[in-house]
Formats: C-alpha cells, sequence, structure tokens
C-alpha cells in the first residue's frame, strides 16, 4: 500500500501529538512541517524526520509531494487554511475548534463539497476507546432514547495564555477551547440531534489568576499571561428538536476546591458517566447496576484517542474508510458555539 504523505501546519504544543501518533502509523511519511516560527518547524522536521521546512502555509501546500494536512494554529485561521488546503488537493485533519464562526464554517463545508477531499474535525474525545464502546451500546439501543446530558470541564486555574486569551485569534475562551470537545461528544453520542435553541451565560470575573503560584497547568507554546480577553466561565442550556437537553459549564479558572471533568449521558433504559470514569448504569430485577466496561484506558487518555484519531484520518485519507468527525458535525457545532455567545450577549435564549 502507498503511504500518505503528511505535512503538519502549526508546530506548538499540541502538534506534538500529532507528530507521535503519524511517527507511529506505518502508512504515513512525515514530509514537511510549517510554522510561523522558523526554528519551531525545524526542531520538529528534525526531530522527526521531515525533509522540509516552510513558514508560509501556502508555499507548503503548492508543493504537490505533499497529500494530506493536520492544521494546528490558532483557531482564527483554521478556516482560511483548511480551505486553501483542499483547493491545493490535499486531505485536512483540522484541530478544534473547526471555525469560530457560522458563515466561514459554510464556506469550509462548501469547499468540502467542490473539492471532494476528506475533512476530518479533530474532535478527538469520539476516538477514545470508551467513546467507541459505549457508541456501541447506544446504537445496540442498551440506553434507551437518551434525552439529557450534563458536562463540565471545570478548571480552577488553566488559561493557557497566549493566542488562547486573546479573543481575536481564539474565538473565545473555555468554551471554544474546551467547551467544543464535551458538547460535541455528548452530542455525537445523543445521535447529533437537531439543535432548536440554546441559552448561554459567560462570565469575566477572575481574569486568569496570574498571580496563583505552584500548580502547574497547558500552555501556549508562547505563553503570556499579560493580555487576556476571554471569559473564564461559560454556561449553557441545549435544546434539541427531540425535546433531548444538555447541559454544559466550563472555565479556564473559578474558584473551585478540586479541577474536575464529568461527561454523562441519561437515556430512558439507562445511563452512562464516560468521563472521570467509564461506568454504565442500568436496572435489572428491581435492582439498579453500575457496569464497569473492561478497556485499556477508562477515562480519556490523550494518546490512545489521539493515535487514534490520526489513524481514522490516514485510514480515510487512502480511502479506506469512511469519516467519523466530518464538516457537517464541525459545522453543527459551530452554531452551538456561536450561539451560545449570541445568547449571553443578548441575554436571551437563541431559537434555530
Ligand atoms: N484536540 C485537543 O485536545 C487540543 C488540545 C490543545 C490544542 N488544540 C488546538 O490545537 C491548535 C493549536 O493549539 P496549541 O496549543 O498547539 O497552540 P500553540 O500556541 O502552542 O501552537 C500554535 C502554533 O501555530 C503557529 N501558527 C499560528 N498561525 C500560523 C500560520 N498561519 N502558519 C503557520 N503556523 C502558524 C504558531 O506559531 C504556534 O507555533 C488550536 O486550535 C487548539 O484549539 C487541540
Amino acid at each position: 500500500m502507498s503511504k500518505l504523505r503528511v505535512a503538519v501546519i502549526g508546530a506548538g504544543s499540541i502538534s506534538e501529538v500529532h507528530f507521535n501518533s503519524y511517527a507511529k502509523n506505518e502508512h504515513v511519511e512525515l514530509v514537511a512541517v510549517c510554522d510561523l516560527i522558523e526554528e519551531r518547524a525545524r526542531a520538529n522536521a528534525d526531530k522527526y524526520g521531515a525533509g522540509k521546512v516552510y513558514t508560509n502555509y501556502l508555499d507548503l501546500l503548492a508543493d504537490p509531494d505533499i497529500d494530506a494536512v493536520s492544521i494546528c494554529t490558532w483557531n482564527n485561521t483554521h478556516v482560511e487554511i483548511s480551505i486553501a488546503a483542499l483547493e491545493a488537493g490535499k486531505h485536512v485533519l483540522v484541530e478544534k475548534p473547526m471555525s469560530t464562526d457560522l458563515d466561514k464554517a459554510l464556506l469550509l463545508q462548501d469547499a468540502v463539497k467542490r473539492t471532494g477531499k476528506k475533512l476530518q474535525v479533530g474532535f478527538v474525545r469520539r476516538y477514545s476507546s470508551s467513546a467507541k464502546v459505549l457508541k456501541k451500546f447506544i446504537d445496540a439501543g442498551d440506553l434507551g432514547e437518551i434525552y439529557y446530558a450534563k458536562a463540565s470541564i471545570l478548571r480552577r486555574l488553566g488559561n493557557p495564555g497566549g493566542w488562547f486569551s486573546d479573543v481575536e485569534r481564539s474565538g473565545g475562551g473555555p468554551l471554544m477551547d474546551i467547551g467544543v470537545h464535551i458538547i460535541d461528544l455528548c452530542w455525537y453520542l445523543m445521535g447529533r440531534p437537531k439543535v432548536v435553541s440554546v441559552t448561554g451565560n459567560t462570565y469575566k470575573k477572575l481574569g486568569n489568576r496570574s498571580n496563583i503560584k505552584n500548580l502547574d497547568f497547558y500552555k501556549a507554546a508562547d505563553f503570556d499571561s499579560s493580555k487576556n480577553t476571554v471569559e473564564d466561565l461559560a454556561n449553557a442550556l441545549i435544546r434539541f428538536e427531540n425535546g433531548a437537553s444538555l447541559f454544559v459549564d466550563v472555565s479556564f479558572t473559578l474558584h473551585a476546591k478540586t479541577p474536575r471533568s464529568t461527561v454523562e449521558i441519561f437515556g430512558e433504559k439507562g445511563g452512562a458517566e464516560i468521563e472521570p470514569d467509564f461506568v454504565i448504569v442500568s436496572e435489572k430485577h428491581d435492582t439498579i447496576l453500575n457496569m464497569h466496561p473492561q478497556v485499556n484506558y477508562p477515562g480519556f487518555n490523550v494518546e490512545e484517542a489521539f493515535q487514534n484519531e490520526i489513524n481514522h484520518f490516514v485510514s480515510s485519507a487512502l480511502g479506506l474508510a469512511e469519516l467519523i468527525s466530518p464538516v457537517e458535525d464541525g459545522v453543527e457545532i459551530t452554531k452551538i458555539l456561536c450561539g451560545i455567545y449570541e445568547s449571553s450577549i443578548k441575554g436571551h435564549e437563541i431559537c434555530f
């Protein structure tokens, strides 16, 4: 089988798991790296054996020896780089959030249709083994109709700084960065129902708490805490056409006792927690059962989920698999995220 020739655009913090996962896929040849900062691109090209280094993504896309790209740049550049890549004949794996703007998301959807190239959205939580197993149970009807989901990622200290805290480049704070993951995971497990309305609140009460010492957290490659124009907490209630609802809250900073990450879904025949543990809840012979499916990684394991995500992208690009997280899903999630910000600004529910 011929190898997929891959390039990575954006060689900052998250690119490391992309590089490591491509390096472990026998059907991939890593050929080029691009970053605005040449030394950063070169250091990764040297480490992972990619021969070519670029600082302008348009030059990289003009290279006919590249079949596919991972886009790991600032959020506000995802759509522009993705469309250029598709038009240059490359398959695309674009990091989340796919877009920070609904109109731009729709332009990207058009570009996918026009070019016929594959675009996979980096909704990495869909690719964990626990999500895959739970989806099988749900699809088999074991949980019945799912009518409620509830998800939180509450960081008490975890604003990654740099561009993440600059709303112009990130599109928003914890909602855009981590809310996107859990909203998508719940929506996907609920069967991707059509969204009909959202009510959201965002707060800028605590700033980034850069005064706090003695606790480590994920940081952008160009970490800088001096600028912060994003919210530090967001919550939302999302309603779907089938009557189901999803409640979410996410924070970069909050006076919480401990950081927490929980994702739960509830159906007529059973429920499930997929983070922090993997538990399926049911009832038999008048007794409630908490069942613990045995998988290698019962919680969310970053390396495992990314390896699965990258392997799936490679298979799709080689024509061996159907996409699990296509552009249409990216559009629907963009609609939800933008609706939550709009609701927060206007102070009322947004109906679609
Ligand atoms: N899936 C996940 O769990 C996950 C986790 C972290 C970050 N991300 C996403 O990955 C993306 C990157 O995040 P990060 O933490 O690596 O940020 P980062 O700041 O560490 O790295 C971003 C890199 O992109 C480069 N860059 C920006 N614009 C560019 C352009 N036009 N051309 C070439 N290079 C450019 C920057 O110089 C920087 O090196 C973001 O969209 C973020 O939301 C996803």
